[in-house]
């Protein structure tokens, strides 16, 4: 008999290792670990993004103030995007990015940081492409503004 294919196990029916992470009738917010998972997601990503070669100098630029700042707001944008129960207070990405002229290599190198950080935290794939996809979608609002 065929039995169908895990995409992750193949016909093996053990649990996968990252098995908390893959309830698909949770939110987003609750994949992503809900607010601690969040924090600790965009405290990584803020921190490769310091060391970036292509997007470092926006983020190196700041004073230590405005990397706060910035690193609040991505935090509540995150959680209030994927569903958690959280207001987000800061600017829309147009406005925030306008001015900037953000290139598309400063955008895929945003984006490298957001999947190393996950990788590291171990994210399953579907999570991952899931904050990936909607990272994609915002480029029209972020880069050449
Ligand atoms: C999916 C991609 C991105 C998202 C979701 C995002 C999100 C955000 C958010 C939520 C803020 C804070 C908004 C506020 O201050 O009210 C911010 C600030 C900032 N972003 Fe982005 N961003 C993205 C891509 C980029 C890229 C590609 C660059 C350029 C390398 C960039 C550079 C900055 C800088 C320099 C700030 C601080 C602005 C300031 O303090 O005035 N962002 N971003």
């Amino acid at each position: 008999m065929l039995r169908p294919l895990c995409r992750y196990h193949g016909t093996e029916p053990k649990p996968h290792p990252r098995k908390e992470h893959l309830d698909m009738n949770e939110t987003l917010y609750d994949r992503l670990g809900g607010r601690a998972g969040i924090d600790k997601l965009c405290d990584r990503i803020v921190e490769l993004h310091l060391q970036n070669d292509v997007a470092g100098p926006r983020y190196q630029a700041l004073d230590q103030e405005a990397l706060d700042r910035a690193r609040i707001k991505v935090k509540e944008f995150i959680a209030a995007g994927s569903g958690g129960p959280v207001e987000y207070t800061g600017r829309s990405m147009i406005e925030t990015h306008t001015g900037m002229n953000v290139s598309a290599a400063e955008y895929v190198a945003v984006m490298d940081d957001i999947m190393q950080a996950m990788n590291e935290m171990e994210y399953p794939r579907p999570v991952c492409d899931e904050v990936l996809g909607i990272a994609y979608s915002l480029k029209g609002e972020i880069i050449h503004k």
